[in-house]
């Protein structure tokens, strides 16, 4: 437990997490993608979409941290794993309100993991005529990559262990901390086959 937990990593009692990144280290290294994204977007509008649900507490601390114009919309996406090898099956589950044509967009995303779910979405917004697109994930397991994905903003790159917090859950749990946690004893298969977005 690190000294300047705080929130709900504080008070949590939970065994089986270990803490990987705490709230402090999450908050700088957010401030410094703001910094870089800053600078990377000298004029006009930056169109962030958040990949529902893990990304939104990424995106709301990100988009703080940009200090340019953004506009922000909302994407759902699931995925979904059989076992240790994700099936590839990739369904939107809720769009965009907005048109993407002639914007730089930014694509926020939580974690890239096999690169199943991003390879596919960016597929599908590159033919949507965007006049830029790139990808912000707060963490980035890439010994897992089955598909190619360009990832311009990395927040942290993490060995293949399945994390929870800021965002990310397990069965719906954990989103709620603001650290990110390794949950211990939970099978990569199992992680794998209840894995959430
Ligand atoms: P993909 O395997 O890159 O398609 O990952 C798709 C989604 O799986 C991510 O956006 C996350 O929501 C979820 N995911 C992948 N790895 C983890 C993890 O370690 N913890 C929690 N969710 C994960
Ligand atoms: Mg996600």
């Amino acid at each position: 437990m690190p000294v300047h937990a705080t929130g709900y990593t504080a008070f949590m009692t939970d065994t089986s997490l270990r803490v990987l990144l705490s709230a402090e280290q999450i908050q700088t290294r957010i401030k410094e993608l703001g910094q870089q994204i800053t600078a990377d977007y000298p004029s006009g509008t930056l169109q962030l979409i958040c990949i529902l649900k893990g990304a939104c507490f990424f995106l709301a601390d990100l988009a703080r941290a940009i200090e340019r114009d953004v506009r922000v919309d909302f994407m759902g996406i699931s995925s979904y794993g059989k076992g240790k090898t994700s099936s590839g099956e990739v369904r939107v589950t809720k769009d965009l309100d907005i048109s993407l044509e002639d914007s730089h967009v930014l694509v926020v995303e939580d974690i890239v993991d096999s690169g199943v779910t991003l390879n596919y979405l960016i597929h599908i917004l590159e033919q949507r005529r965007p006049k830029s697109i790139h990808i912000a994930a707060l963490l980035d397991k890439p010994d897992r990559r089955l598909r190619p994905v360009h990832v311009t903003y990395v927040g942290f790159r993490i060995p293949d262990e399945f994390v929870v917090g800021f965002g990310l859950d397990f069965a719906e749990k954990y989103r709620n901390l603001d650290a990110i946690c390794v949950l211990e004893d939970s099978p990569a298969d199992a992680a794998n086959a209840t894995k959430t977005v």
